[in-house]
């Protein structure tokens, strides 16, 4: 891409990284290059602010001399860095001073001699739920955001083969009748061998140690949202407000929702609030002008109400601050709206040892909105 400088600007407390280049070059290289030393910056120094910056001058210095040469950039990934470059900033050189393997290695993100006592990898499935619900509870927007993250604790130079039930690759094994699900916008990490999945839809790699987001997907689905809010909301003027939320599960009896929290807009000038819930607990939060509906556990097909009562000055104040949307938190475990599943993880080394893979599945809320006018 050939950068000549990078630079991090301090404005006024606020920073940000500028690269800049003698010739045209890919901007989106160049942002994704930016975006990654933002992230090894973070991950030294654990926050990024003018103190952390100005404090390890030094660090900054050694990390962009290894990150990038004569404009190109090198290694990127804050394990492998943090081998040769450590938080003192000193360098660490282990018996005769030699490059790191791993920087002359074909795997730049994963060490080589790693050992584990036991060989384990843990997959998450996690799917966040984007939906917009007009007032009228027409669903406006919905889609599912996914995500596969991986914690691998597993010794040596281990070969990874992810099954998905993915509905591409049933169809090319004419797999027709089995229950499949099709994703878009697949972005994998940087270990998966990207030719191979193109050619017959295998997602196989070495993967780097410890956590990691290994693949990210969407949907772009009709899905119905799995709570379903109703609200009346009645404003009598100069005296009080009052509001009737109604949240119903729409999913499976044998799913719970957990950490349900609807957060319900209130005007900024009520106050002496007064709450009734058939199920959890309410709470006014004055600095948020909301109302936090906590509901710890909710299982599927159930329906709870909750009253809110606020007192209204004698002033109208109609409207000043516009009418944000209720929005809704929750999580389900051991559940994908999407249907995505594991069918298998095969793991494969060359010393032979067996290795186990364990699968959770969890949904999220992710943006959660709906309109009250
Ligand atoms: C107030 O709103 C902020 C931003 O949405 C949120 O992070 C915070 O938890 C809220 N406060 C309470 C007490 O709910």
């Amino acid at each position: 891409m050939s950068a000549s400088a990078i630079f991090i600007l301090d404005l006024k407390g606020k920073w940000s990284v500028v690269a800049t280049t003698t010739k045209n070059s890919n901007a989106s290289l160049i942002y994704a290059f930016l975006y990654k030393i933002v992230q090894v910056f973070t991950e030294y120094f654990k926050e990024l602010e003018e103190e952390s910056i100005r404090d390890n001058f030094v660090i900054i210095y050694e990390l962009l001399d290894e990150i990038m040469d004569f404009g190109f950039p090198q290694t990127t990934d804050s394990k492998i860095l943090q081998e040769y470059i450590t938080q003192q900033g000193q360098k660490l050189e282990v018996a005769a001073p030699r490059p790191p393997a791993t920087v002359t290695n074909a795997v730049s993100w994963r060490s080589e001699g790693l050992k584990y006592k036991k060989n384990e990898v843990f997959i998450d499935v996690i799917e966040g739920v984007n939906v917009l619900v007009s007032a009228n509870g027409n669903v406006l927007q919905s889609e599912i955001v996914g995500s596969v993250k991986l914690r691998v604790f597993l010794s040596g130079m281990p070969e990874l083969r992810l099954g998905l039930n993915d509905k591409v690759l049933f169809e090319l094994t004419g797999r027709g009748k089995s229950k499949a699900v099709e994703m878009e916008d697949v972005k994998f990490h940087q270990c998966v061998r990207l030719s191979r999945f193109e050619n017959d839809r295998t997602i196989s790699f070495i993967p780097p140690d410890g956590d990691f987001e290994l693949m990210s997907y969407r949907l772009n689905i009709h899905v119905k949202p799995l709570i379903w809010i109703e609200s009346v909301i009645e404003k009598f003027s100069h005296s009080r407000v009052e509001y009737m939320i109604k949240a119903k599960s729409q999913f499976k009896k044998q799913s719970v929702a957990n950490n349900v929290e609807i957060v319900v807009p209130v005007p900024s000038d009520a106050d002496s609030p007064k709450f009734k819930t058939s199920m959890g607990s309410a709470k006014w939060v004055p600095e948020n002008n909301t109302v936090v509906w906590t509901i710890k556990s909710l299982p599927g097909g159930k329906e709870y109400l909750m009253r809110a009562h606020f007192g209204l000055p004698s002033v109208e104040n109609e409207n000043a601050e516009g009418k944000p949307p209720i929005s809704v938190k929750f999580e389900i475990p051991y559940f994908t709206v999407s249907g995505v599943q594991v069918r298998y993880m095969k793991i494969i080394e060359k010393s032979g040892y067996q290795a186990l893979p364990w699968v959770r599945y969890i949904t999220q809320s992710g943006d959660y909105q709906l309109r009250t006018h």
